[in-house]
């Protein structure tokens, strides 16, 4: 199959390929996603095939407008509403109840729920209102390679696999939606973290339950069947970093004796001083931004990967606010954490 790259000015012909039952790439703020008409069991299982993704891992369905959900599911609750409200188009993805008969089966992968998200970008909710029916949109990698960020990714993974890719160009904020389920009996529960955070969603619908803790204090089990497959590997081992200037220095020293080729990815403090000591460097941006850090961590992922080094040494950061989407993925994509006493 020959894949099209379509942009604005060709966005009718990327519709058309989507009305037709074909798989089309779309950009969104986030990561690019792997478009299908999210009602055609057809369509659906093409992008399951293309990504090799697990049957059993559910797909998001994207909207253009929040009729579109108001429309396919059981009950469109108040949170859900003043979450919209608040954050969409936006990088949050709600889990609610859908009306059956409407989504194709294999999106929901067995579940009872069907997850959804308006993204934030222009070409994209303008392909989805072309099209006139919801798009799902797992992102457009690989399964078990890190999310595309870039058009290029988007084509080193699925090139000759799918019909086209809508050239958005680079994606702003880096690292997928927050994943918010909503039907949860014991209360709204983020099961997958991202850049809207618990502090931001707290005030609006009131306290969240901890993910794998219930009320009672039990644990239970994992929701969201994505997070437990492995996930965002580049082919080199990546070592996670936490600690000072001075660790990363005698860290260097060490692997070199042991004959790695070095890959450091971190802020420019870090960098500043360590990136004349190694084959490698890619910047994750400013000093302590978090959204610097998000933005370039699956690029930055990629790019070492395609080099000599045999091992990249990524720079932790805090865990908390967006820090915990960052090292969400980091954790995944790596193989160990190396931490200063
Ligand atoms: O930012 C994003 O969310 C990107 C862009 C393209 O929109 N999409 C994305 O999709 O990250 P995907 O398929 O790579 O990740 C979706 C995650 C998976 O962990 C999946 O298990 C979970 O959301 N998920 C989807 N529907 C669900 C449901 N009904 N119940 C529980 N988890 C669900
Ligand atoms: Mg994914």
């Amino acid at each position: 199959m020959k894949t099209q790259i379509f942009y604005q000015e060709t966005l009718d012909k990327a519709a058309t390929l989507l009305k037709e039952g074909e798989v089309v790439a779309f950009p969104t703020e986030t990561v690019y996603g792997l478009g299908a008409i999210a009602t055609s069991q057809e369509a659906v299982l093409k992008v399951f095939e293309a990504k090799g993704r697990p049957s059993d891992n559910p797909l998001i369905v994207h909207v253009h407008s929040v009729d579109q959900v108001i429309n396919t599911v059981e009950e469109f609750p108040e949170s859900a509403k003043l979450l919209a409200k608040q954050f969409w188009p936006g990088p949050l993805t709600m889990i609610l109840k859908a009306k059956s008969g409407i989504y194709a089966p294999a999106l929901s992968a067995g579940l009872p729920t069907v997850s959804f998200r308006m993204p934030n970008h222009e070409l994209t909710l303008s392909l989805i209102e072309q099209v006139g029916i919801p798009l799902v949109g797992p992102s457009a990698n690989q399964s078990t390679k890190p999310s595309p960020t870039r058009v290029q990714h988007v084509v080193e993974d699925m090139d000759g696999r799918i019909a086209g890719i809508v050239d958005g160009g680079d994606t702003s904020v880096g690292v997928e939606s927050t994943v918010i389920d909503l039907t949860n009996e014991e209360g709204p529960v983020i099961l997958r973290p991202g850049v809207i955070t618990k502090e931001e969603i707290e005030p609006i619908i009131g306290p969240l339950v901890e993910y794998m803790k219930t009320t009672t204090g039990e644990k239970v089990t994992p929701k969201s069947p994505g997070m437990k497959y492995r996930h965002y590997a580049p082919t080199t081992p990546v070592v996670v970093v936490e600690g000072s200037v001075e660790f990363w220095h005698s860290l260097i020293e060490e692997y070199q004796e042991q004959g790695e080729k070095i890959a450091v990815m971190a802020t420019n403090d870090i960098l500043d001083t360590v990136s004349s000591k190694v084959e490698e460097s890619y910047s994750l941006g400013e000093k302590d931004s978090l959204t610097d850090m998000n933005h370039h961590l699956f690029n930055a992922l990629r790019s070492l990967d395609h080099t000599d080094a045999t091992i990249i040494l990524a720079q932790a950061s805090v865990k908390e606010g967006a820090g915990l989407a960052y090292m969400n993925r980091l954790e995944k994509a790596s193989s160990f954490t190396k931490k200063e006493r």
